[in-house]
C-alpha cells in the first residue's frame, strides 16, 4: 500500500480543516436556531436585476464573458472599482488593483508573496479564522495582539514589537480588520488608525487592511480607511463583494502599491490564471447601472433592524449580572459575547446544541485556540423570529451554566 502521508508537503500537513466548517455541520439540522454561520441575508440578494443583467451580458458580450481573461481582472470592472474606491477617498489607478476570487484569495496571495516558513505576522486577538488558516498554510509564526472596543490595542502592539526587536526579529506585516471586526464586531478608532500608521512607518512594516464589512455600516460615521490615511505605500487593502452584493460570485479586489500588486498578480496566475470573466462582466454592469449602492442600503437596513433586535434580546435575557458582556457593533454581521474567564464556551456549545441553538466557539478565532470564554453570534442570516427565540434559548443555557 502506498503511504500517502510520506508524499504530503509540510505545508498541507500543517493545515487543519476549518473548525467553523466542522461545527457548522452540527448546526444544520432544521430545528437548531443557528447564530453560527457568517452568511449574508438571502433577502439582500438582487436576484431580479441579476436575471436581466445576466441575459444582457450573454447577449452583448457572451463570447468575451465566457472566455479566459487577464489575471489582473476585467478592465471594465476595474474602472468601476476605481470609481467606487474614490467615493471612499481612495485614489488608485489600475496598476494598484487586482481582482481576486473574493478576499479569501487576497489573504492567500498576501501569505504567498510575503511569508516564508517561520516568518512572523502580527494578527489581532481574536482574528478572522480564515486569515489564520491562510497564513498558517505558509507556516508563518503568528503573534497576536489584544483588541478592545476600539480595535487593536496600540500599547500592546508596541510592547509586542519591542519584545520582538530585543530578539532581533521583525514581523512581515500587521494584519487588521478595522471595520466591524469579524468576530469581535468592534471598529478601530481614528486615533488608533493614526498611531498604527505611524508605527508601521517608523518600523517599516506593511499593514494588511482586511475590510469586507466597510460598506455595511448601520450606525455612526465612517472612519477613514487605513489605505486613505497612508502616504507611504505601507497598506494593502482587501475588499470583497461577498457582504455587499453576493458571496456566490466569489469576487473581491486587493489594492496596494504597484510593486506589491505585481507580485500578487504573479502569485495569482500560478493559482487560477484568472478570476471568472462571466461574473466580472455581470458585476461591472451592475455597478455601471448604479445599482450597488441601492443594494447596499437595502442590506444595511435589514442588518440594522436585526442587530437592534439581537441587542434588545440580549439586554433583556442574558445574565448581565453574572458578568456576561457583548460588543455593540456599528456595522457588519457579528457580535461577540464574553463570559467570565473561567467558563469554557467550547463545552457550553454542546449544551447549546442540546437546547437547539448554536454559536461559533470563540477559541476558533485565537492563535492556538488559547481563549475559550467567548463566542461569536451572527445576526444577518437568522430571521427576526429566530433571533427572538434563539437568544432566549441561549441565555437560558448560559444562565444555567454560570453559577
Ligand atoms: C475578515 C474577513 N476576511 C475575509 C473574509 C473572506 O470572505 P470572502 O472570501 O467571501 O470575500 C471574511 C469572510 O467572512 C472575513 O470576515
Amino acid at each position: 500500500m502506498i503511504q500517502y502521508d510520506l508524499s504530503f508537503s509540510k505545508n498541507i500537513k500543517s493545515m487543519k480543516r476549518s473548525v467553523i466548517r466542522e461545527l457548522l455541520k452540527m448546526t444544520q439540522s432544521p430545528e437548531i436556531i443557528s447564530f453560527a454561520g457568517g452568511l449574508p441575508s438571502p433577502q439582500s440578494f438582487p436576484i431580479e436585476p441579476l436575471k436581466q443583467i445576466t441575459m444582457e451580458v450573454l447577449d452583448n458580450n457572451g463570447t468575451k464573458a465566457l472566455q479566459y481573461g487577464s489575471t489582473e481582472g476585467l478592465p471594465l470592472l476595474a474602472d468601476e472599482l476605481i470609481k467606487l474606491m474614490a467615493l471612499d477617498n481612495v485614489k488608485i489607478a489600475k496598476e494598484n488593483l487586482v481582482i481576486t476570487i473574493a478576499s479569501q484569495q487576497g489573504l492567500d496571495l498576501v501569505g504567498k508573496i510575503f511569508l516564508n516558513p517561520g516568518d512572523i505576522a502580527i494578527v489581532e486577538s481574536p482574528t478572522y479564522v480564515g486569515a489564520l488558516s491562510a497564513f498558517n498554510s505558509y507556516r508563518a509564526k503568528l503573534i497576536d495582539v489584544e483588541l478592545d472596543n476600539d480595535g487593536m490595542r496600540i500599547d500592546a502592539l508596541k510592547k509586542t514589537l519591542a519584545d520582538l526587536k530585543k530578539k532581533k526579529k521583525k514581523p512581515k506585516f500587521i494584519y487588521v480588520i478595522p471595520d466591524f471586526h469579524n468576530p469581535a464586531g468592534v471598529t478601530l478608532s481614528y486615533e488608533r488608525r493614526k498611531q498604527l500608521i505611524e508605527i508601521a512607518k517608523k518600523e517599516k512594516i506593511m499593514i494588511i487592511e482586511d475590510s469586507p464589512y466597510r460598506m455595511v455600516r448601520f450606525r455612526g460615521n465612517t472612519i477613514p480607511s487605513l489605505y486613505s490615511m497612508d502616504k507611504d505605500g505601507l497598506v494593502i487593502s482587501l475588499f470583497t463583494f461577498s457582504k455587499i452584493f453576493v458571496p456566490g460570485f466569489r469576487l473581491g479586489w486587493a489594492i496596494g502599491p504597484k510593486e506589491i500588486i505585481d507580485k500578487m498578480v504573479i502569485a495569482k496566475q500560478a493559482t487560477d490564471l484568472c478570476t471568472p470573466e462571466f461574473t466580472q462582466y455581470i458585476t461591472a454592469s451592475f455597478l455601471k447601472k448604479d445599482m450597488l449602492l441601492k443594494t447596499v442600503n437595502h442590506t444595511v437596513s435589514i442588518y440594522k433592524e436585526k442587530n437592534e433586535l439581537m441587542l434588545e434580546m440580549l439586554e433583556k435575557y442574558m445574565p448581565k449580572n453574572k458578568g456576561v458582556v457583548w460588543t455593540k457593533p456599528d456595522g457588519g454581521l457579528f457580535l461577540w459575547v464574553t463570559l467570565p474567564k473561567q467558563y469554557d464556551c467550547d463545552k457550553i456549545f454542546q449544551k447549546a446544541i442540546e437546547k437547539k441553538v448554536a454559536y461559533v466557539v470563540g477559541s476558533a478565532f485565537y492563535v492556538g485556540g488559547k481563549k475559550k470564554n467567548s463566542f461569536r453570534m451572527n445576526f444577518s442570516y437568522p430571521s427576526k423570529e429566530q433571533i427572538v427565540e434563539g437568544v432566549q434559548r441561549l441565555a437560558k443555557v448560559i444562565d444555567e451554566v454560570i453559577k
